[in-house]
């Protein structure tokens, strides 16, 4: 079966590579992909929010089934112009991933079924917001309602900087029209951790639990980004309070959306909160596979990711085999200088073979080829290097070492990817 994969980050090199060990699959094709990708698919030209080209491409080479990576086209109805052709496609349609598209949508949803998460209000009314938020105690928590690259969150240490960025999202536009509506929540203490899962409708398969590493800098400090780092398992959480976030925050989500006529297919991830008594509670969800997360869990995976997909697509998604390693995953992401805020292009790397022939999984997220046929820097984030092993510790280790042999002018990388699960 030849297969479509949408996207050209990190993410969909994991799941390419995936796809590729899947003993069903033909040829794999990756739009519009990125230089790493290109070792494992076939990369077309076409943007992710070209539907028209996209679908006509799909028909053309008999895809047996499309795969869709990032947030916006999903939010934007890439599902429903696939399934408008009849061509099978994994992922939610836009009512079902506006539980990533909407953070207003997405918490008015909790609050409607009693799910866990913290206390909000939305306001589209910057006047209104502002004399709210005065009455509130820091830190506290400002959102764009709409998607801002993983950038629209701004975790509020004094209410001077809370209202800095309200100021910002509502009324000076820096988020464009995600910001004109924002949710202003409650700020939760304690330790994050991911769960995606595997749904379809009221069906939960969950993958092993990951852990991501947003702020820029060591020890949690500076802006937000996408994700500098990732790991998986996490051996220091009671696998108690894992299974009880799975139970009483995904599975009674997934059920929700079915309730609500918004029946989910595809990766739902939610983004949680382990508060200091053990209690789970709901920073987020995401309609998607997360990145870099998806750089350690895929690797894990044992089973058929192709048979899982057509699983949940043709609705038997609670029959299939889904077997994961005991094997720990790190990934490390190697940035540009100036990272999450403006960064030069075009940065020639050096030595992916060396760290990959000393035991690094060299994800791609934002590499192209230069005219004269060299790898260069094209993004932000610009690779994920994975490290396997026994434990944390060794894939750590591993993860780190094969760091060592990539260069490229303003390489930058967080030093304490893991260290929370080794303390
Ligand atoms: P989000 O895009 O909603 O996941 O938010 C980005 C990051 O902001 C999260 O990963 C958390 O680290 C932080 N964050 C978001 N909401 C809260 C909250 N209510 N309390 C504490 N931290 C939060
Ligand atoms: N790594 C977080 C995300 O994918 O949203």
């Amino acid at each position: 079966m030849d297969i479509l994969v949408v996207g050209g980050g990190g993410r969909e090199h994991a799941i390419c590579r995936s796809l590729s060990q899947s003993k069903q699959a033909g040829k794999i094709y990756c739009a519009p992909g990125n230089a790493g990708i290109a070792n494992v698919a076939e990369c077309v030209d076409i943007g992710v929010f070209d539907f028209d080209a996209l679908t006509a491409f799909a028909l053309q080479k008999g895809i047996g089934l499309a795969v869709i990576g990032p947030d916006d086209p999903l939010a934007g109805g890439i599902v429903d112009a696939f399934e408008a052709k009849k061509i099978p496609v994994f992922g939610p349609r836009a009512n079902a991933a506006e539980i990533e598209g909407s953070k207003a949508f997405m918490k008015d949803l909790l609050k409607k079924y009693e799910i866990p998460t913290a206390a909000y209000e939305t306001f589209d009314d910057y006047e209104k917001a502002l004399a709210y938020l005065r009455l509130q105690k820091a830190p506290i928590v400002v959102k764009t309602d709409g998607l801002a690259a993983g950038k629209g969150v701004t975790v509020a240490q004094t209410l001077e900087e809370a209202e800095k960025a309200l100021h910002d999202a509502m009324v000076g536009g820096s988020f464009g029209s995600a910001g004109s509506k924002v949710v202003i929540e409650e700020f939760m203490a304690g330790e994050e951790m991911s769960i995606l899962a595997f749904v379809d409708g009221e069906t939960v398969r969950a993958m092993p639990a990951a852990q991501d590493h947003k702020p820029i800098f060591d020890g949690d400090q500076g802006p937000n980004t996408g994700g500098m780092g990732t790991y998986s398992p996490l051996p220091h959480i009671d696998p108690a309070i894992i299974e009880r976030a799975i139970e009483e925050i995904v599975k009674p989500t997934a059920k929700a959306m079915v309730s609500e006529g918004r029946h989910f297919t595809g990766i739902l991830f939610a983004g949680l909160m382990i508060e200091a008594d053990g209690t789970p509670r709901t920073v987020e969800f995401n309609a998607r596979f997360g990145d870099p997360e998806t750089q350690v869990v895929l690797p894990r995976l044992q089973s058929d990711l192709l048979e899982i997909f057509l699983a949940a697509v043709n609705g038997t998604l609670d029959q299939v085999e889904i077997e994961w390693s005991d094997e720990a995953a790190v990934c490390v992401v190697l940035a540009s200088e100036g990272y999450p805020a403006a960064y030069p292009k075009g940065k020639v790397i050096t030595g992916i073979e060396a760290a990959e022939q000393n035991g690094g999984l060299v994800f791609h997220a934002g590499t192209a080829r230069s005219e004269a046929g060299e790898l260069v820097t094209a993004g932000g984030r610009v690779l994920g290097v994975v490290g396997q092993g026994a434990g944390i510790a060794e894939a750590r280790d591993a993860a780190y070492a094969a760091t060592e042999y990539i260069r490229f002018e303003g390489a930058y990388k967080r030093s304490d990817i893991a260290a929370k699960a080794l303390k």
